[in-house]
């Protein structure tokens, strides 16, 4: 079975195609990322014209790519949301056209779902695990067990990605902020500012807009275009970020008895987190697993993945699908 995906959330424009479950024979991604560099984040016009624009090479490119015609396609998966109306619109409706011109069935895939499925097509997904969601939008824990998605907590300002992008903003860095950050941290002394954590009425939520207002307040006192600064205030605001994150996970396995942990998303690229939860879970206990990096950002792979677990449990969609900027996971506790 060839499965086509197509991930159109933001501001990459993806197509993968996946033989059977889990073999990826193509997965070709075309950012607008150096368009919204100059801005300091992304700007939706530019994103929704860049796929808009792609779109149709992406996709003609995963089939040179896989060796297959479009006749040989099986099923069709794509992005309906969160994320930017314009971009997502543009891939449900290639996503329909391909469906009704082909004749094969359509499955829509929530992009967070999809982040956590980019590590099953490597591994086997348990009964059982804690799912940590890690990107630009989002940052929650959820325990997911037998399909379903319990959240735990969930950030109440910033997404983790999102406090990065802001903080490289404020240091001159540029966009995207956490691989310049998580890069400069290496060579930081990450005891050199403290930040504090605050309290939260939730056990397990996070926060980052405070990290954020302290380097700010940081930034305006010190020299930031020196090399040094910029070091250490990196590898102490991901000191931070990332002990904060630990701390969360290690809790929620002892509390909830969890054995295995899978992270998902852009943040979960980095280095220093990688790093910090391997040696928890060595620790701790339990096993933690992270997607390759090239399937930790946006990509169509993991939806394709996610659409095949959806297809097989007998959700389809039909030609009435839209997209949904705001679409959640459907979890107890949201
Ligand atoms: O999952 P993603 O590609 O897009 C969303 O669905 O949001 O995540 C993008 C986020 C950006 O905020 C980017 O700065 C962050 O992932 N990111 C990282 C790293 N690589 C990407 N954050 C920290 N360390 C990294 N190495
Ligand atoms: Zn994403």
């Amino acid at each position: 079975m060839f499965t086509l995906g197509i991930e159109t959330s933001c501001d990459e424009t993806s197509c993968a195609v996946l033989s059977g479950k889990n073999k990826i024979l193509s997965n070709v991604v075309s950012s607008s990322l150096l368009r919204h560099q100059p801005f300091g984040g992304v700007v939706p016009e530019i994103a929704s014209r860049h796929c808009l624009e792609q779109i149709e090479i992406v996709y003609q490119k995963a089939l040179k790519i896989a060796g297959i015609s479009d006749k040989d396609l099986d099923l069709v998966a794509v992005t309906k949301g969160p994320g930017l109306i314009g971009s997502l619109f543009t891939g449900v409706a290639f996503a329909k056209a391909i469906s009704y011109g082909l004749d094969i069935p359509l499955i829509d895939v929530n992009h967070l779902e999809a982040h956590l499925s980019a590590n099953f097509i490597e591994h086997d997904e348990p009964d059982q695990y804690l799912g940590v969601l890690i990107s630009g939008g989002h940052t929650s824990l959820y325990v997911c067990e037998a399909g379903n998605f319990e959240l735990l907590g969930e950030t109440i300002d910033d997404a983790c990605g999102e406090a990065y992008d802001k903080v490289a903003k404020l240091m001159g860095l540029g966009y995207p902020g956490g691989p310049l950050i998580d890069r400069l941290a290496q060579e930081g002394d990450p005891k050199a500012f403290v930040f504090t954590r605050p309290k939260l009425k939730k056990e397990y939520d996070f926060s980052f807009s405070g990290i954020k207002t302290a380097v700010y307040y940081l930034i305006k006192k010190e020299e930031v275009s020196d090399l040094i600064f910029q070091k250490n205030l990196s590898a102490s605001f991901q000191g931070a970020v990332v002990s904060w994150i630990c701390t969360q996970i290690l809790k929620a396995v002892k509390e909830k008895n969890i054995k295995k942990v899978f992270v998902g998303g852009g943040v979960s690229a980095n280095s220093h987190l990688r790093k910090t939860l391997i040696q928890h879970a060595s620790e701790n206990q339990f096993e933690v697993f992270f997607p390759p990096i090239e399937l930790t950002g946006d990509n169509a792979a993991m939806i394709a993945r996610r659409g095949i677990d959806l297809y097989e449990k007998g959700l389809k969609a039909d030609l009435n699908l839209g997209a949904k900027p705001n679409l959640k996971i459907k979890a107890k506790g949201c």
